[in-house]
C-alpha cells in the first residue's frame, strides 16, 4: 500500500458534537486545552501501538509459516510505541492511558475471540486491515500539525504501518475465496468499535488541529483500497464499508 493524500469519501457520521470547537491550523503546544487533548490521543497512540505488538506477536504464533516476518512487524509496533510515547514526554504530558485502555478494549477483545477459536483471518483483518488503515488515517491526518520533534517521527512511523497493511492484503489475497466470507462477517462486527474509538476524541482532534472528518474520509479510501486489493469488487467494498460503518 502506498501512502498518499487523503479523498473526501467519508460518510456524514463523525460530526463534532460540539461545534464551538474550532479546528485550529497552528495550536499552541503548550496551551491546557492542547496538553489536555494530546494526552488522550497520545494514549490512544500508545496503547493501540503496544496492542499492535500483541497481536503481531500472537499472529507469529497462528501463523508459523510467517512467524520470523510477523515477529518483525510486532517488534516495529513496540517502537512505535516507545517513540510515540517520546513525542508526549517532549511536551511534558502524560498519556492517558485508562482512558485509552477503556477505548481499545472492545477491539482487542473481538481479536482475543477469533485468537482462541482459531479464526487466523479475523485476526488478520482486525490488526492488518483495520487497525493499520486507521493508524495510516490517524498519522497522516496529524502530520501536518504536528510539533517539530514529532513530525519527523510520524512520517517514519507512517511509512511503517503501510508494511503491515502490505503483509495482511498479501495473505488475505492469497486466499480470498476461502476467507471473503469470513472478511466481510469480522469487518461488520469490528467497524463499528473502531469509529467509537475515532468519535471518541472528535474534540480532541480539533483542539490539537487535526480534522476528524478528514481522518474518516482517510480511513475510508484506505480501507476501501485494502478490500479491493485482496479481492473486492469496487462497489462491493463500498457496499460494505458503508453497510459497516452505518452499524
Ligand atoms: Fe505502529
Ligand atoms: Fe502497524
Amino acid at each position: 500500500m502506498t501512502v498518499s493524500p487523503a479523498s473526501p469519501i467519508a460518510p456524514a457520521a463523525l460530526v463534532s458534537p460540539d461545534p464551538r470547537v474550532p479546528l485550529q491550523a497552528a495550536p499552541d503546544t503548550t496551551s491546557e486545552s492542547y496538553r489536555q487533548a494530546y494526552s488522550r490521543i497520545n494514549g490512544v497512540v500508545v496503547v493501540g501501538e503496544t496492542l499492535a505488538h500483541h497481536h503481531f506477536r500472537r499472529l507469529a504464533r497462528a501463523i508459523p509459516d510467517d512467524g520470523a516476518e510477523l515477529l518483525r512487524l510486532g517488534q516495529m509496533e513496540g517502537n512505535h510505541a516507545r517513540e510515540l510515547s517520546a513525542c508526549a514526554r517532549n511536551l511534558g504530558v502524560r498519556p492517558d492511558i485508562r482512558l485509552a485502555k477503556q477505548l481499545f478494549a472492545p477491539l482487542h477483545q473481538l481479536f482475543r475471540q477469533c485468537d482462541e477459536r482459531g479464526d487466523i483471518t479475523g485476526c488478520v483483518v482486525i490488526q492488518c486491515l483495520i487497525v493499520e488503515c486507521f493508524a495510516v488515517a490517524a498519522y497522516r491526518s496529524y502530520l501536518p500539525v504536528a510539533d517539530a520533534f514529532a513530525r519527523p517521527i510520524t512520517a517514519a512511523v507512517l511509512e511503517d504501518e503501510s508494511q503491515h497493511l502490505d503483509y495482511g492484503e498479501a495473505w488475505l489475497k492469497q486466499r480470498f475465496a476461502a476467507v471473503q466470507a469470513a472478511v466481510s462477517t469480522i469487518c461488520l462486527q469490528a467497524l463499528p468499535t473502531t469509529l467509537t474509538i475515532l468519535r471518541a476524541l472528535v474534540d480532541d482532534m480539533r483542539v490539537i488541529g487535526m480534522d476528524p472528518q478528514e481522518l474518516l474520509a482517510s480511513f475510508g479510501e484506505c480501507f476501501q483500497e485494502a478490500l479491493e486489493t485482496i479481492g473486492y469488487g469496487s462497489s462491493e467494498a463500498a457496499r460494505l464499508l458503508r453497510r459497516a460503518m452505518a452499524t
